[in-house]
């Protein structure tokens, strides 16, 4: 059976208990309206540890002002069964005043890997996610965590807080899934109009066509966006926030890769008012 918990002190006790008993923890940090991408990192923590945590929380400090926080898609009764069926045990559901309490005056801040692509558009998102992420770390007492690729840049961000900080936890990050279209998975999904969910299908097709181009030998940047930004403009009436190729390690913009180098292939776009990412890595 799956227990909701709502308060960080309890949270932290139970897991406390069950580190003190020797069972190894896994946590799956969402922000709710659960689909199949998280049922399927759910899935995965189950298969690595003996306790999986579920965290739900929509974490202001991650949304700038101007951004969907009021809007973000909600629905707990349906969140609590797609956990309970992909094996969670814990489901940690906190407000804003539990895991922010008056008084909280704390932002944990990432260098290096936030600065390109989601730090431009999104300067202080990574703050408000590494801030949080290292919180539920220790609410939880996490020996595993478990991130989808589909945002690969906050997957290394995790990474690099973990690696920074010593925090004893193994950052685990799982594919992203997609719908038959080839449209990635994602809370925000429910933001697109049927013709704007239609259209969302060339991000995958401009990563794919653009991984074509690299497994055919191609290794220069610009050609690399250019061919990721000509297959994006054959979607009428969207904004190419960023299309991008970059080393898959660093985050390194090199105008030529070298053939020992992964290439992560980048892309942030708006759909009207909803911004969609996506990414490709080709190694
Ligand atoms: O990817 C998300 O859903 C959020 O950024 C996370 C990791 C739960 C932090 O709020």
């Amino acid at each position: 059976v799956l227990h909701t918990i709502s308060t960080a002190a309890e949270m932290q006790r139970i897991a406390l208990a069950a580190k003190r008993a020797g069972k190894r923890i896994g946590v799956v940090p969402t922000m709710g309206f659960l689909h199949d991408g998280h049922a399927s990192l759910i899935h995965k923590a189950r298969s690595d540890a003996n306790v999986v945590i579920v965290t739900i929380f929509v974490n202001p400090l991650q949304f700038a002002p101007t951004e969907d926080l009021s809007r973000y898609p909600r629905d707990l009764e349906r969140d609590t069964e797609l956990a309970a069926n992909a094996g969670a045990d814990y489901l940690f559901t906190p407000v804003p005043h539990e895991m922010y309490p008056p008084g909280f005056d704390l932002t944990v801040s990432v260098g290096g890997v936030t600065a390109p692509f989601e730090g431009v558009s999104r300067p202080t998102h990574f703050n408000g996610v590494a801030t949080v992420v290292a919180k539920l770390f220790l609410i939880t007492q996490a020996d595993s965590a478990f991130f989808g690729q589909k945002d690969y840049q906050q997957a290394m961000v995790v990474g690099k807080l973990i690696r920074d900080l010593a925090i004893p936890i193994q950052l685990v990050v799982c594919p992203t899934r997609r719908d038959a279209d080839g449209v990635a998975m994602s809370s925000r999904n429910v933001y697109l109009s049927p013709e704007e969910r239609t259209k969302a299908a060339v991000l995958y097709k401009s990563l794919q066509t653009a991984q074509n181009l690299i497994t055919s030998g191609e290794r220069r940047r610009e050609a690399l966006e250019e061919c990721l930004r000509t297959t994006l403009n054959t979607a009428f009436g969207i904004n190419i926030d960023y299309a991008a190729a970059a080393d898959a390690d660093t985050l390194e913009q090199c105008d030529v890769f070298a053939t020992t180098q992964g290439i992560v292939l980048l892309l942030a776009v708006r759909f009207g008012t909803t911004r969609l990412i996506d990414n490709l890595v080709v190694r």
